[in-house]
């Protein structure tokens, strides 16, 4: 991909290195490739550490009448056990209400919930006393299924309806109507790094933690709450993590307040790090769905009317589940006006682990609400599905007001997907496609174009703020730190490009160091893909206070104007003198200027009133489109991606080459969660799919045979973000709603022309194998 014309190429005659705009890699890629990269796990380890394991409950809903802990007190190498009458402070370690118990306080809620930790001189010693407790339960009902706990109104938070227009009305008034009902299942966030912490006892009772979390600023606030202190009391150090994905958003609290507590009470060193198998079992995912619809539609496929009622799995408490469920309501339209609409959202109390956060944050199950239903529609009427979804895409001056009442002012949608349909060649492969499947009978391919309209901006407002400290010292050396973490996103290369181009220095004079609490304070977890968006900026005006200082400095030291001092390329044009960076800092710090400074950012124009569900929750939007092609075997159910055509929306990108592993990264992902990557609990609600042997993640075979990804050119933010660039993150997962409906499109072959087939998501070998059997049994979805 050709490098973007960056802000530093334009104005100065040879640019930085690591320019804003600039593919550079990411400032860790060596370290990651060649095992060097420090983990949490990595972390030298000091004297005497002990290592934790966790006991968990083996009942979904049950009192505990007894815990008898002495085999596990009496186990080779133990040194401590603690359960929830240890806790000098609170027990709860839930982000935004208190009902997440760090242990169980005698009741347990799902399989796999904190019971008790112990702590021993090995790792396998720890994990092998754990198993010794002899815990006995009172069992009582458990509701294990979202539908279940509609109709038992069992809820971990209130439902939420939006409204607008009249949908009753429409959907009477309207010429065709359908109604179904849907399955869509979640996802692991499979992380390659497991959830750890390391929490260091210091002095006065306070606690060093080091933590794999995206919010190292919650793990401060409710590991200090836990022991009976205070914020001030804590400090949470975050320098990677290995993947986190929206899993280490809230879950880490649990982790690093297990490791704070037993560190508190032995004085020792205490690292948790949790086996794969229970990272699985005991932390929270994706929250699956069951999606009811009602819809009224004219000839032409145009929605008249529509209701939607979402219920999804919350487990036993709320954690995010708010947030998460109220973004599933703001992106069921995806791209599409909805005139009449009225969306139910249920937040399902059931007995099992507590979802979270994952990329796209309730968004995905959204849109794949409306995608499924404009399928529906257009082979109702045997339509291309592409024409039904471009009839009701949102307009440019007309149609354009969300069911939350945010005007569209950046809409792209038709740009993006007549581009992409082009590239793809979609209308031709649709042809032979077609051809194909006629000749063939056991063999079907299938085809699908969807777009993606993703809301930028946290929706609760005021997590929509960031801050960062920059320090120059003597050498002309910077040290840049912000409220933002790194997972593998890019986010650390890509702030230090924005003060390398701030600054107009090369980027290896840019040290880019751990997220730390006590660097800068209160920061929002790094998630909603707006990390770049506000740590970037935050950055930036740090960076500027000490430019600006430098510039006064220089103009009164060497008696210039301050409009004659510009900043290129490593040097510091003063007048009709040039000096390097570095003499200029120096002399301004033999003068006494201040050379640190903090910065602070917070997106302007975003105002939401979640009461009434309405205003401007997002700053933006990021836009893109994807053409799936698959094939799938009608005996086996099995499939493949044959090709992909993906256009994607990053703005003017910081990084390029960045954007483009988050691009294919983020369909990859998305494609796993709606083909193979299955959560399957048994009666007893234990999560029976809880290591990689039997919850498949894509694999480098999975990828689409032709895998073709570009960036929309000169596609500036018409917001004044961090040099116009958009966020990135989250939204090229859901580009892989069409690598399902590709998959349905085959599996609607099997039948005549109208056929619509009834596909669950993920659709594993199983669900297509299901719904071919049902097709050629002669069953009709209706
Ligand atoms: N990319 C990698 N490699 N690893 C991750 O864990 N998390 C995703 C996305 N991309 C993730 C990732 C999620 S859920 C979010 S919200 C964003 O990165 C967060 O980072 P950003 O705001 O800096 O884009
Ligand atoms: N997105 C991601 N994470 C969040 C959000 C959001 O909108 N709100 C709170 N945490
Ligand atoms: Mo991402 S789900 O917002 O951490």
């Amino acid at each position: 991909m050709d490098a973007k014309t960056s802000p530093g190429q334009k104005d100065a005659g040879r640019s930085i290195a690591g320019a804003v705009g600039s593919p550079i890699p990411h400032d860790s890629g060596h370290l990651h490739v060649s095992g060097e990269a420090i983990y949490t796990d990595d972390i030298p380890e000091p004297r005497e550490m002990l290592h934790l394991a966790v006991g968990m409950s083996s009942r979904p809903h049950a009192k505990i009448r007894n815990i008898d802990l002495s085999a596990v007190r009496e186990a080779p190498g133990v040194v401590d056990v603690i359960s929830a009458e240890d806790i000098p402070g609170q027990n709860n370690c839930g982000p935004v209400i208190a009902d997440d118990p760090i242990f169980a306080p005698g009741l347990v809620q799902y399989v796999g919930q904190s019971v008790f930790a112990v702590a021993a001189v090995t790792v396998d010693q720890a994990r092998k006393a754990a198993k010794l407790a002899k815990i006995e339960y009172e069992d009582l009902e458990p509701i294990l299924d979202p539908r279940d706990a509609v109709a038992k109104e069992s809820f971990v938070l209130p439902s939420e309806t939006i409204k607008r227009g009249d949908s009753k009305a429409a959907l009477s008034a309207a010429g065709n109507r359908l109604k179904g009902s849907l399955n869509l299942g979640g996802q692991d966030q499979f992380y390659l790094e497991g959830q750890i912490a390391t929490a260091l006892p210091a002095e006065d009772g306070d606690l060093y933690i080091y933590s794999s979390t995206q919010h190292p600023g919650e793990v401060q606030h409710l590991a200090a709450l836990a022991i009976g202190k205070q914020s001030k009391d804590v400090v949470v150090e975050c320098r990677r993590m290995g993947g986190a994905f929206g899993g280490k958003e809230s879950q880490p609290a649990l982790i690093a307040c297990i490791a704070g507590l037993m560190a508190n009470k032995t004085g020792r060193a205490c690292k948790l790090r949790l086996d794969r198998d229970d990272d699985m079992t005991m932390t929270g995912k994706r929250h699956d769905f069951v999606i009811d619809y009602d819809v009224g539609f004219d000839d032409t496929g145009r929605i008249e009317g529509i209701e939607f009622m979402f219920a999804s799995r919350c487990g036993m408490s709320a954690d995010l589940s708010g947030a998460i469920n109220d973004r599933t309501m703001f992106h069921c339209d995806n791209a599409y006006y909805l005139e009449n609409v009225t969306i139910v959202s249920h937040r399902c109390k059931t007995h099992t682990v507590s979802n979270t956060a994952f990329r796209g944050f309730g968004g995905p199950q959204g849109m794949f609400g409306i995608e499924y239903v404009l399928d529906e529609i257009a082979r109702y009427l045997g339509k291309d599905p592409l024409e039904v979804r471009r009839r009701n895409f949102y307009g440019i001056g007309e149609r354009d007001i969300t069911q939350y009442q945010q005007k569209i002012k950046d809409n792209i949608i038709e740009e993006i997907v007549s581009a992409v349909e082009e590239n793809a060649d979609y209308q031709a492969r649709r042809k032979d496609i077609q051809a194909f499947n006629d000749k063939n009978e056991f063999i079907k391919r299938g085809i699908a174009l969807t777009p993606v309209k993703f809301g930028i901006s946290f929706t609760a407002t005021h997590l929509n703020q960031a801050g960062a400290l920059v320090h120059i010292y003597t050498d002309g050396t910077v040290h840049v730190n912000h409220g933002g973490t790194e997972m593998g996103q890019g986010l650390f290369t890509k702030v230090a490009q924005v003060v390398a181009e701030e600054l107009q220095i090369d980027i290896d004079r840019i040290k880019i160091t751990a997220s730390d609490t006590s660097k800068v304070p209160n920061a929002s977890a790094t998630a909603a893909s707006a990390g770049s968006d506000l740590n970037g900026k935050a950055a930036q005006a740090a960076a500027a206070t000490i430019k600006k200082r430098l510039i006064k400095f220089a103009a009164e030291h060497f008696h210039v104007r301050q409009s004659d001092i510009e900043f290129e390329n490593n040097r510091v044009r003063i007048g009709k003198e040039s000096i390097s960076f570095d003499s200029l800092v120096q002399r301004a710090w033999f003068e006494r200027i201040s050379l640190s400074s903090t910065g602070f950012y917070r997106t302007p124009k975003i105002n939401y009133d979640r009461t009434t569900f309405s205003g401007r929750p997002f700053f933006y939007y990021a836009y893109g489109a994807a053409v799936s092609e698959v094939i799938i075997d009608t005996l086996t159910g099995e499939n493949r991606i044959l090709r992909v055509d993906i256009l994607h929306d990053c703005g003017e990108s910081l990084n390029p080459a960045i954007d483009m592993g988050q691009i294919e990264g983020g369909f990859v992902q998305g494609a796993g969660w709606l083909t193979s990557e299955e959560l399957w609990w048994n009666s007893e609600g234990e999560l029976m799919t809880h290591a990689p042997s039997t919850y498949k993640i894509p694999t480098c075979s999975d990828l689409p045979v032709d895998f073709r990804a570009t960036m929309l050119e000169s596609a500036s933010n018409r917001e004044e973000t961090i040099y116009r660039s958009k966020a990135v993150g989250e939204p090229p997962l859901m580009l892989a709603l069409s690598v399902f409906h590709a998959i349905r499109d085959a599996v609607a072959s099997v039948g005549d022309e109208q056929c619509r087939p009834q596909l669950d998501a993920p659709a594993t070998p199983e669900s297509v194998l299901r719904a071919v059997t049902a097709l050629r049994a002669g069953e009709r979805s209706s």
